[in-house]
């Protein structure tokens, strides 16, 4: 069984995985980071959604092995010294919460978006987040969070 260690939400860890486990079944099950939740088994909800070397991917599409060597940040390890990452303070603070199932991709994919693009427009927003479903169907709340996100991230945001 391959040995891999990997850094998650700054704790580093080694761990015996059998080579076809997947890196959400690894932090849910075997780390207890499940704040990450599995929304789906066909990749489509975004539910699972981490930062991988910072970039945000679906944790049920990438195999723990891949993940050997790397640095995963959670939803859980957004937060420091108990404070809310702003774009947590922003869906609270928007109801952009609502069953909050789907909420902690969101959260991922909307940081990761902000990387690229500072300065959103709201079609850049929802283009940005299309590959995160909510059931909810309330993304007027989300895409709200998010511009609100990036405000208070420092970053000015346009009205398109
Ligand atoms: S659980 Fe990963 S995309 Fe749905
Ligand atoms: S808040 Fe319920 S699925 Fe999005």
């Amino acid at each position: 069984m391959p040995r891999i260690a990997v850094t998650v939400d700054g704790i580093r860890y080694e761990e015996d995985v059998e080579p076809r486990l997947l890196l959400v079944h690894l932090l849910r099950d075997r780390l207890g980071k499940t704040g990450t939740p599995v929304g789906c088994d066909t990749s489509n909800c975004g539910a699972c959604t981490v930062m991988l070397d910072g970039k945000s991917v679906k944790s049920c599409s990438v195999l723990a092995v891949q993940a050997d060597g790397s640095d995963v940040v959670t939803v859980e390890g957004l937060s420091a010294n108990g404070d809310m990452h702003p774009m947590q303070r922003a869906f609270h603070e928007e109801h952009a919460l609502q069953c909050g199932y789907c909420t902690p991709g969101m959260v991922m994919a909307a940081i990761d978006l902000l990387r690229e693009d500072p300065d959103p427009s709201e079609e850049a927003i929802r283009k940005g987040l299309e590959g995160n479903l909510c059931r909810c169907t309330g993304y007027c709340n989300i895409v709200r969070a998010v511009r609100r996100g990036a405000q208070s991230m420092g970053q000015a945001v346009t009205t398109p």
